[in-house]
């Protein structure tokens, strides 16, 4: 695949630049709870306003389905920016049209400007040619950061494309090299740990991996549903019915495959889904009646452990129990600990996760942490990601 063109390509002096960013993030009272994402965009806009571009910032927040919703205003988000840049950030109140024209038209080199939510307006996910034409018309270029948006076919990431030239910006440049390097040069051993509530939002990351990968480490709801394919009843735990064909399909599979799909030889089980409740550690087979698996068991963390200890490369996407309600959070943080203290080049993504690394203070002991949740399941599987398919190659 020849290689996408990004800002470092290009002259930048004057450019009036459209730059698409993914600053959706978790907002608590008015204030924004987790900057990850603004942090992570910020050498991109570094880089262009020192190289003298004029930049209009867009993104959405959240999903206000085309109206304007008073509490997902990008007004604390252009707060947020301004105290990280260090540097005033004029917020628009629209995303498009007359007003972002002329306050473009009034920009210096170098200057900045956030604009409003782009899903107030009903063009932006719809990708509707219109929308996309009037979002582009007062720029020379259009630079896409927006890596966690780019599984999304939108107006502002990927139509606007077809009225200005597109490039990436540095996120995105390095969130396609690190997660390529599972894909096209491994370390082995390759070791991929896959969490969360279901297996139907992984089916195609797990087949991937399974031609892929030389260990498949299975946690969360998602390996409920496995075991249940393997027969066991596992009395009141959450699984996915509907997916335990696929799942013993996928089980049939990996006999031929030279990668192992591991599953938790033993599960945390409660009665009560609710933070402090009542706990013991119980194989599968023993897990009946009214009791539910929320976690992987203390002998599962110690295997999953030594397997991601012992790996060359490790990529790991959800998190191994109910990690929102301690004490179910304990066998994703024993191996969030393991993963952070191996030799292994590890890769994390998606949001829950990495917010689980940060309140453990180990987010700087993983090699690369996405920006992308969806985004970065959708690359791992090989899918061309629309905001990536309209970059300029070189
Ligand atoms: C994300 O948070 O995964 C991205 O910002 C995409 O958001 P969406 O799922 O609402 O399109």
């Amino acid at each position: 695949m020849s290689e996408i063109m990004s800002i470092n390509d290009l002259d930048l002096q004057g450019k009036k630049t459209l730059l698409r960013v993914d600053f959706n993030v978790p907002l608590d009272r008015g204030e924004v709870r987790d900057d990850t994402r603004i942090r992570a965009a910020l050498p991109t806009i570094r880089e262009l306003l020192s190289r003298g571009a004029r930049i209009a910032v867009a993104s959405h927040l959240g999903r206000p389905k085309g109206k304007t919703q008073d509490d997902l205003k990008m007004d604390p988000v252009a707060k947020r920016l301004s105290e990280l840049l260090g540097k005033e950030v004029l917020k628009l109140d629209y995303s498009a049209g007359d007003e972002v024209a002329a306050a473009v038209e009034k920009m210096q080199n170098g200057e900045i400007l956030l604009l409003e939510n782009l899903r107030f307006e009903a063009g932006e996910e719809k990708n509707d040619p219109q929308f996309a034409r009037l979002l582009a018309a007062p720029f020379e270029l259009f630079v896409n950061d927006a890596f966690g948006t780019a599984h999304r076919a939108h107006a502002s990431t990927a139509g606007v494309a077809e009225y200005i030239p597109a490039v990436a910006g540095l996120l995105m440049k390095k969130e396609i090299e690190e997660l390529s390097r599972c894909l096209d040069d491994p370390g082995r051993p390759l070791t991929a740990v896959l969490g969360g509530a279901k297996v139907s939002d992984k089916i195609n990351v797990i087949k991937r991996f399974l031609s892929l990968a030389d260990n498949l480490l299975i946690g969360g709801g998602m390996a409920n549903t496995f075991l249940a394919a393997r027969g066991y009843g596992l009395g009141d735990s959450f699984y996915e019915k509907d997916l335990l064909n696929q799942a013993a399909e996928l089980l049939e599979a990996s006999k031929d495959s030279s990668c192992r799909i591991h599953l938790p030889p033993d599960l945390v089980v409660t009665r009560e889904l609710e933070k402090g409740s009542a706990w013991e550690v119980m194989t599968p087979e023993q897990v009946d009646g009214n009791w539910k698996a929320v976690d992987i068991g203390p002998e599962t963390a110690r295997q999953y452990g030594d397997i991601v200890a012992g790996s060359a490369m490790l990529v790991w996407n959800g998190p191994l129990g109910v990690f929102e309600i301690p004490p179910f959070d304990k066998g994703t943080k024993l191996v969030a600990r393991a993963a952070a203290e191996s030799s292994a080049y590890s890769v994390v993504g998606g949001g829950d996760l990495v917010a689980a690394l940060e309140a453990l203070g180990l987010a700087g002991d993983i090699s690369f942490i996405s920006t992308g949740g969806g985004a970065t399941l959708e690359f791992w599987e090989g899918k061309e990601l629309p905001g990536i398919a309209v970059l300029k190659k070189k």
